[in-house]
């Protein structure tokens, strides 16, 4: 018998490209993450990250949002089908919605997002275009815990980035993709580790 934990049970939820869900099976396969991803689930049929999945093997499913009545019915159905799969950890990589109450509560500090800016500042859509607009000199990434807001829960890690002054937005976010493979990963690792305690708004991380 080995003395290595069982590996974590991940759920990784996307809605297009998938590049992050790429980035955490990576370094999964190149066994520095003791975890395994149970099944990526899409809101939309049509993202690419469905792809990625089934190319590594991993059950992808569309959970299609648009024949749901409201956002509450929709996730208790995700529930049901992260609780069948034994998921302790979902990882919000790139998925377009916002989730209810019945989710977060499901899945207390156990459900992680990527957010294209340094938290508080730019929470919500597009990100960098609202960066560049308002003039900062840097910006970044931030993996946080989710609750019931818009990009408001504990953060995790976050990475920055300079802002230049010709950048544009695909410029920018492609400077903070960068950042993103490399922080989204380091927290699934550290969770997969227990080395993540959360104190009401304080993360506290173990070396
Ligand atoms: C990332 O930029 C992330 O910050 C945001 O959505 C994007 C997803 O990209 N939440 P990808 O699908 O992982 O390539």
């Amino acid at each position: 018998m080995s003395d290595q934990p069982q590996p974590l049970v991940l759920a990784v939820l996307v809605s297009g490209n998938g590049s992050n869900l790429q980035s955490i099976i990576d370094r999964i396969d190149a066994g520095t993450i003791n975890a395994r991803i149970a099944c990526v689930v899409s809101n939309t049929p049509d993202a690419h990250a469905l792809l990625r999945a089934r190319r590594h093997g991993i059950p992808a499913l569309t959970h299609d949002n648009s024949t749901y009545g409201n956002r509450k019915e929709y996730d208790a159905a995700l529930v049901k089908i992260l609780a069948g799969y034994g998921v302790k950890l979902v990882v919000l990589a790139g998925f377009m919605r916002i989730l209810s109450e019945v989710m977060v509560t499901a899945f207390p500090h156990a459900i992680m997002n990527i957010h294209p800016a340094l938290l508080p500042a730019f929470p919500g859509l597009h990100a960098q275009r609202q960066a560049l607009e308002y003039g900062v000199r840097y910006s970044g990434c931030t993996v946080h815990f989710v609750d019931c807001g818009t990009d408001t829960g504990p953060i995790i890690i976050q990475s920055v980035v300079p802002v230049m002054q010709d950048d544009t937005e695909e410029s920018l976010s492609r400077r903070i993709q960068k950042e993103e493979h490399q922080v989204f990963p380091e927290a699934v690792r550290l969770f997969a580790e227990g080395k993540i305690s959360v104190n009401g708004r304080h993360v506290h991380l173990l070396a």
